[in-house]
């Protein structure tokens, strides 16, 4: 199977890393497009493509397009792709988004492009080295052959473990994967604000709760998300959980975040 040249709208976090991941795999970038000429052109010259004046004008120079844009722009972009394209033949589309399936891409479909998801199950940030996380990564893929043929070798290609999305509970899956991927970042934020509040200094409070998160991380490589809880909630010590509680009083938000996840924990690890 030929790869197929690609298309980036959008130059974004996901974007970016994918373009560079696909270039050094072997793929042609032949263009890239964006809200920002500035950021496409930036994007475009590191990955030898070309940038386009409009999102068709990316689609029309290669096979394959890929959507990198926020959640809710992908279903106006596509449609407006769609009115303004010239020719559709041999050409498919995809998005980056976990939380939707084929659905925003409908217009494009209709207009006789093969549409997909290809979702990164990955964090991606703006700086290069994101593409560093993709080896490894499940990608989550929904499309009917030979797209999803072509997509699952695209995934593969990146050092990326693909796997079928079709018949998967989108928003459910995505919720899953924002609890961990992001909500971590919000509580370790949250951590080390409470850490310095008692007096630990900035920069200990957040090398201190990094280290930790990584031994949180390296147990659960290890083993059961059962078996790595260790802590107040795991031992039983309720009265230590208590005066944790009383202690954030001041700032009931953060106590009741802690009440439940301290609850939560009770059932994990009392669960059979
Ligand atoms: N980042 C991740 O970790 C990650 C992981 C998996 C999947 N995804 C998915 O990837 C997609 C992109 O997310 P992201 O995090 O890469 O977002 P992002 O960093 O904010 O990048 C979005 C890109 O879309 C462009 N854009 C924004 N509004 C636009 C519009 N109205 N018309 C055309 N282009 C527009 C932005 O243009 P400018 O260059 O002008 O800002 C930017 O280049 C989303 O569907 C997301 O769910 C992201």
């Amino acid at each position: 199977m030929n790869k197929p040249s690609i298309a980036i709208i959008g130059p974004g976090r996901a974007g970016s890393a994918l373009a560079r991941a696909l270039r050094t795999s072997g793929y042609v970038i032949a263009a890239v497009n964006g809200r920002n000429p500035d950021n496409a052109r930036q994007l475009a010259k590191e990955v030898n493509a070309r940038p386009t004046a409009t999102a068709a004008g990316a689609l029309e120079l290669a096979e394959l397009t890929i959507l990198a844009v926020p959640d809710d722009v992908i279903a106006p972009l596509a449609s407006e792709i769609a009115q303004s394209m010239c020719a559709s033949d041999g050409k498919s589309a995809v998005h980056l988004s976990g939380a939707q399936d084929r659905a925003p891409l409908a217009s494009l479909r209709a207009a006789g492009v093969r549409t997909g998801v290809f979702h990164p199950l990955q964090t991606f940030r703006k700086e290069p080295e994101a593409v560093n996380n993709i080896p490894g990564s499940a990608i989550g893929i929904d499309a009917d052959s030979p797209l999803h043929d072509l997509l699952t070798r695209a995934a593969t290609d990146i050092g990326g473990e693909p796997f079928d999305l079709s018949g998967v509970d989108r928003v459910r899956y995505h919720a899953a994967a924002v609890l961990v991927a992001n909500y971590t970042v919000t509580l370790l934020a949250e951590a080390e604000a409470l850490a310095q509040s008692a007096g630990i200094g900035k920069k200990r409070a957040h090398d201190g709760l990094l280290r930790l998160l990584t031994g949180t991380v390296n147990n659960l490589r290890a083993t059961t998300p059962k078996e790595a809880l260790t802590g107040p909630a795991a031992r039983g010590d309720d009265s230590t959980i208590q005066r944790h509680l009383d202690a954030l009083a001041s700032d009931p938000t953060l106590q009741q975040v802690y009440a439940l996840l301290a609850q939560r924990s009770r059932r994990l690890k009392e669960a059979i």
